[in-house]
């Protein structure tokens, strides 16, 4: 055994959506540890801001980076920056995002402001190129280190097939860390482009909630298409279609997953246009 802290856990407690049964949890802190958690079938929890988890929970193991997988060595690497382009060390999968990006700002490193405001982890928020209409993950990538249960690999952006909100990287391979490549700015400057891409969110709800349920198809916003189904304020159980924002679906307090699902049926069920989910259901 490689010491990994194991622990039967309510993944309800691990989801901004405040829903999830039981699994046992794997806090691993070292690539041997992961190694280890992947030997039997395995999940990898991030942030938990994009997952709607059922009520039962799930069979299999859940994986967390902690410790050293959600540090962050900011530090310029001298033989890979070059002015006024700056490659840090390497940040790891299980770093909050939103610390990261008010750290990155008072540094005056620019190229992932945009991304202001998404409640992630660093790795589940690259594994699906989180972001908004004013920048996503790739923009600011230089390395990935990727482990499967074959091995470790390093890729960079350009080895990946990446798109709006998609890595392409495959389920269940995941990112332990990556380089940072960012440009050298002024802290207000890096403030001032935070504070308008913050502005669009304004209208989000302020409730439990997994963030927009359908990836925006075409360009169009699902939310719109939603919001014109007549859809805003349909209720199932105590999960809600938010008044603010069609697109998001709340949890009132005691919400199920099932509601979620019944809700995101009578989505698809009225909205003439196809579209892709953005969360991920478990199972
Ligand atoms: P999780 O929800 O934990 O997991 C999501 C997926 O990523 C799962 O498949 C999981 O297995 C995988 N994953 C997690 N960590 C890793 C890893 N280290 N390696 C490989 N795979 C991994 N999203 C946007 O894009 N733009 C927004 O503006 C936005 N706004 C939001 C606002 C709110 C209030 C909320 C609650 C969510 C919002 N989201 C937004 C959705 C969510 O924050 C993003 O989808 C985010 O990328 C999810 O990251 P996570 O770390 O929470 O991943
Ligand atoms: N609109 C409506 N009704 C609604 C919702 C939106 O008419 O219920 C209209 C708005 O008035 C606006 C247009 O649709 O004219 C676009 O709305 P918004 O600015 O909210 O942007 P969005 O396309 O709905 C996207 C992302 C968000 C991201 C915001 C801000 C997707 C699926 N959504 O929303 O990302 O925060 O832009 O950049 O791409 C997420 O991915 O989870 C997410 C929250």
């Amino acid at each position: 055994r490689t010491g990994a802290r194991v622990e039967r856990l309510p993944l309800s407690r691990f989801t901004t959506l405040g829903v999830g049964g039981e699994a046992e949890v794997w806090f691993v802190e070292t690539h041997e540890q992961l190694r280890e958690a992947m030997e039997q079938p395995y999940r990898i929890l991030g942030g938990g801001s994009n997952l709607v988890i059922a009520d039962e929970g799930v069979p299999e193991r859940v994986i967390r980076l902690s410790g050293p997988l959600a540090e962050r060595d900011l530090t310029p690497d001298p033989h890979l920056s070059e002015d006024p382009w700056v490659v840090t060390g390497w940040v790891g999968g299980g770093v909050p995002l939103p610390g990261l990006i008010r750290q990155l700002q008072k540094l005056g490193l620019s190229g992932l402001e945009g991304t202001v405001g998404i409640p992630a982890q660093v790795g589940g928020a690259v594994w699906m190129n989180a972001g908004t209409r004013y920048g996503e993950m790739f923009d600011g990538l230089h390395t990935l280190e990727i482990v499967t249960p074959e091995g470790t690999r390093q890729v960079t952006p350009d080895d990946l097939s990446w798109g709006y909100r998609d890595s392409g990287i495959p389920r269940n391979h995941v990112v332990t860390r990556v380089r940072l490549k960012l440009r050298r700015a002024a802290p207000e400057e890096v403030l001032a482009k935070m504070d308008f891409a913050d502005q669009a969110r304004k209208g989000q709800p302020k409730m439990k909630t997994p963030g927009c349920a359908f990836k925006n198809p075409g360009g169009v916003s699902a939310g719109k298409l939603i919001d014109e189904a007549g859809l805003k304020g349909s209720r199932v159980g105590n999960a809600l279609i938010a008044p603010e924002h069609a697109n998001f679906i709340v949890n009132l307090g005691g919400a199920t997953a099932a509601d979620v699902h019944a809700l995101l049926g009578l989505i698809r069920e009225r909205v003439p246009v196809p579209m892709e989910l953005e969360y991920e259901l478990w199972p």
